[in-house]
Formats: C-alpha cells, sequence, structure tokens
C-alpha cells in the first residue's frame, strides 16, 4: 500500500479538513501534517496498514487555494497557518449544509435497483457481511445469498449469529458463513454477482482483496461496493475514517488493475456505490 495519497478527492477532502483543523489553532504546515499523520494512524484500530496520509504537494496546492479564496491567511512572521472569519463562515456553512438523508441505505436501495435486471436465481456473494444487511436485502428480492464475514474485529465476531437470527425471522435463500474473502476465492466456488457494503475500507489486504473478489466472480459477473466517499461529505459523517476507503480514482485505478471493466459510480450523499463487471 503507498504511504502518500493524491488526487482529485483527496484535495476535496483536504479542502474542508484543513479548515477543521486551522479552526482548532494557527498551525504551520509540518504541524498539520503531523497531525494529519496521527489521526491517519489511529485508523490502524480499523485496518492495520490504515496509515496514509496526503502528499505534500497537495498540502500546498490545497493550503494556497485556501489563502487565495481567503479562507485561510498564509504564515508571516511566526510561520503558521490560520483561518479568516471568512473561513470559519464556510466551515460552519458547510456542515450545516450536510443532507439529513442516510447515504448508506440510499446507496444499498440504488444497490438493489442495478440488480433489478438480475435473473431471479443468481447467486450473489456478500463479502463483510457483518450482520447482514445487504445479504437480507437481496435474499428478501428472491436471490440466492451467501453472506461471509472473517469476524476479524471485536464488533463483528457476533454479527453472524446475529444475521443468522435475522434471516430465520426474515426468510429468504441465505447462507452466512465465517471466512475470509482470500480463503472462499481458493475454493471453486464461484458466483453471479458479488456484492459488499462498508467493508472495503477494513480489509487489511485490499488490492488482495479486490482480487479475490475478482477470482469468485463467473465470468461477466457483476461486482457493486459501497464505501464511504473520501471527501468532505464522508468527512462530516464518520471523521477520519473515511480516509481509509478509495478515492474515486483509486478505484479506477485498482479495479483496471484487477480487470474489471465498465466502471460506474454513483455520490449518494457520504457513500460511493461502485459497480463493475469481469470482462
Ligand atoms: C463495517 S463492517 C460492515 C458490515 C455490513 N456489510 C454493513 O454494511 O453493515 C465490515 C465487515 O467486513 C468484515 N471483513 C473485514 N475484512 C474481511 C475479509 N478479508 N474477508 C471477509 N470479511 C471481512 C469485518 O469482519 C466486518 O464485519
Amino acid at each position: 500500500m503507498r504511504r502518500t495519497r493524491s488526487g482529485p478527492s483527496i484535495r476535496e477532502f483536504l479542502k474542508y479538513y484543513l479548515l477543521v483543523l486551522l479552526a482548532e489553532k494557527a498551525q504551520t504546515k509540518q504541524e498539520l501534517v503531523q497531525q494529519i499523520k496521527q489521526r491517519s494512524a489511529d485508523n490502524r484500530t480499523y485496518r492495520t496498514t490504515g496509515v496514509v496520509w496526503p502528499a505534500g504537494s497537495e498540502m500546498d496546492r490545497v493550503l494556497d487555494g485556501l489563502a487565495e479564496d481567503g479562507l485561510v491567511r498564509p504564515p508571516k512572521r511566526g510561520y503558521k497557518w490560520r483561518i479568516t472569519d471568512s473561513g470559519k463562515q464556510t466551515l460552519a456553512e458547510r456542515g450545516k449544509q450536510q443532507e439529513e438523508t442516510d447515504g448508506k441505505e440510499r446507496a444499498a436501495e440504488k444497490l438493489v435497483e442495478l440488480l433489478e435486471t438480475a435473473p431471479a436465481n443468481a447467486c450473489v456473494l456478500d463479502v463483510g457481511t457483518g450482520a447482514g444487511f445487504l445479504a437480507l436485502k437481496l435474499a428478501e428480492r428472491g436471490f440466492r445469498v451467501v453472506g461471509i464475514d472473517s469476524g476479524s474485529f471485536d464488533y463483528s465476531k457476533d454479527s453472524l449469529g446475529e444475521a443468522r437470527e435475522e434471516a430465520t425471522r426474515r426468510g429468504g435463500d441465505v447462507e452466512f458463513r465465517q471466512i475470509d474473502i482470500a480463503t472462499l476465492a481458493e475454493s471453486h466456488e464461484r458466483f453471479d454477482y458479488v456484492v459488499s457494503s462498508q467493508a472495503v475500507h477494513c480489509m487489511d489486504d485490499q488490492p488482495a482483496c479486490l482480487e479475490a473478489i475478482h477470482t469468485l466472480l463467473k465470468p461477466e459477473g457483476r461486482f457493486l461496493c459501497v464505501d464511504f466517499l473520501v471527501g468532505s461529505d464522508g468527512f462530516i459523517r464518520h471523521g477520519f475514517h473515511c480516509f481509509l476507503a478509495f478515492s474515486r480514482e483509486e478505484w479506477v485505478e485498482r479495479l483496471i488493475e484487477c480487470g474489471f471493466v465498465n466502471i460506474r459510480m454513483h455520490e449518494m450523499c457520504d457513500y460511493l456505490l461502485v459497480e463493475c463487471e469481469k470482462a
């Protein structure tokens, strides 16, 4: 995994986040970088490989842009960047603009809608199913669903039990298994669709997991994935945690590397829905 990140989504994220940090106190660029590295390191709770921070060139570019817009004041004596009144106002307004709608639920609805043309007996794999958020919705729609979870986190250890209980209550052709995606990919099982909600960002070896998803699909099979949006909307709702997800640009790069084609993306408030196909 690379240590620094760049691109339009990272810049959009920084445009908001640097204002947040400067609203707390005036700081030098080095102090800002240090704080971002620290927050990034805190993300290790969710993923051991979570330590990544914006490239220095992106920091410079965004700070200069904010200064041009009059939202921050560049360092003179004392070498510290400061937020201006106009910056504080922008920050307050941006916070209020956040839609009240639940992006995760909306993205899941859109995902189900995108599967409307799928044959009813299609077999769907839900990766990182947790308590079966997507798997149960798809089983209700008549798909044959396998939900898998590695149970890697303290909070996810009991999730599959909850998912099984809920499946008994709601019905449908759904089976839950405790297994890592990489281990399942070593089997001969193959699926028409692989779906995932809010899970790729916390997978330890993301490139290997995407490879595994590609392997688990039948030819022309589709992968539909919902995860945090890297940007200010994602940050306002999920804090620095959203920085663990792939940005739009990183998704494209990674999916092409794995051999996926026809990549499309839909932004739903603080979530991103990515769809693509195995060639
Ligand atoms: C944040 S939860 C999301 C649960 C559910 N999909 C949802 O949207 O509510 C992410 C889940 O991914 C699982 N996970 C992480 N890495 C995994 C892997 N390599 N293989 C399978 N599951 C994994 C975790 O155990 C966790 O339950």
